[in-house]
């Protein structure tokens, strides 16, 4: 794999030298120079969405981490939440016989046809965060949603003392995290007296999760705390709680914890927790890199993942269990 793309970087370097002199008019006096030139590896990174600010993070991790290597380019799209063009997106990548993709799915089942198309025809690829179906892959990173769940549900039955009426507003439930995070939570909760009043498909967006919130707000006159999915999704409940006067009555929980959202949340006293969801951007490059150096990697890298709460925060929050 190497060796194919040091050629293949060895070429492009090469007939980018003649075409500039083909332009020129000048003739090839000394190529030494261009063959001698590294590799230029490029890897494709297909974005489900650049809606919310933890994905556009992502985004920045991996061109961040990217910029310190000058023999990688990333070439970025984004789906703009649409399946069809993430799978047209995946599919453009392998047809440029990218060295690397990197893809971080909307939906896990519509995205696994065409992920198991690229690492067939030998393209590695990382997929992060948002899990595929089956394991047509090279590698997966991102943290652990059914444990942060988990830690959220049983951080919730501490905080409600055992008892109470929650509504939770879940993430897109054809996407791993939504269905991680829910089933964590529904077993971190377990044994106690807390009671799921209303529940709602907000597919990880705040306008969403503020009108699910205010039919919730008008159909349940009590309300103890809402667990929402993601930060986004917390703060649109937040709002309509607000809007109701109710917010004061209600304690809001939200997953992302980024530090100019979620931890920004917790200062202000909005949200009672958030817990991190770390990208995974920067390892994506790191692994994407050792990948073209030819050296094995895990089929799984699990990041880990710490709550901040108002009183933590200073700390640095506290890592999960
Ligand atoms: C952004 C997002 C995050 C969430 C993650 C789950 O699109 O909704 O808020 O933690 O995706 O994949």
């Amino acid at each position: 794999m190497y060796r194919k793309n040091v050629f293949n970087g060895m070429m492009i370097a090469l007939l980018a030298a003649l075409g500039v002199m083909a332009c020129s008019g000048e003739q090839p006096a000394d190529t030494t120079e261009t063959t001698q030139t590294d590799p230029v590896f490029t890897i494709g990174m297909s974005q489900c969405n650049l809606g919310e600010p933890w994905r556009v993070q992502m985004n920045d991790d991996i061109a961040t981490a990217a910029a310190a290597h000058p023999n990688i380019r990333v070439i970025f799209r984004d789906a703009q939440n649409q399946t069809t063009v993430q799978q047209n997106h995946v599919r453009e990548f392998i047809s440029q016989g990218v060295d690397v993709l990197l893809v971080s799915p909307l939906e896990a089942a519509p995205l696994t046809g065409p992920v198991a198309e690229a690492y067939e025809q030998g393209i590695p690829v990382i997929v992060i965060d948002r899990q595929v179906v089956g394991d047509q892959y090279t590698m997966f990173i991102g943290p652990d949603n059914t444990r942060i769940g988990e830690a959220a549900g049983r951080w919730v039955a501490e905080r409600l003392e055992g008892a109470g009426k929650v509504v939770e507003l879940m993430g897109l439930m054809t996407s791993t995290p939504g269905q991680d995070r829910h089933t964590g939570f529904r077993n971190g909760i377990e044994g106690s007296e807390i009671e799921v009043i209303f529940e709602a498909d907000m597919r990880w967006l705040q306008p969403n999760a503020q009108s699910e919130m205010e039919s919730a707000l008008t159909r349940f006159p009590e309300i103890d705390l809402v667990y929402a999915h993601n930060d986004p999704g917390a703060y649109g409940a937040y709002l309509a709680a607000r809007a109701a006067g109710r917010e004061q009555d209600i304690i809001f929980v939200g997953i992302d914890g980024l530090p100019h959202e979620g931890m920004v949340y917790v200062e202000q006293g909005i949200l009672d927790v958030s817990f991190e969801y770390p990208t995974g951007g920067a390892e994506a490059i790191e692994y994407a890199l050792k990948i073209l150096e030819g050296e094995e990697v895990p089929k799984e890298l699990t990041l880990p993942s710490r709550f901040y709460t108002r009183e933590n925060l200073a700390a640095g929050g506290e890592w999960l269990e």
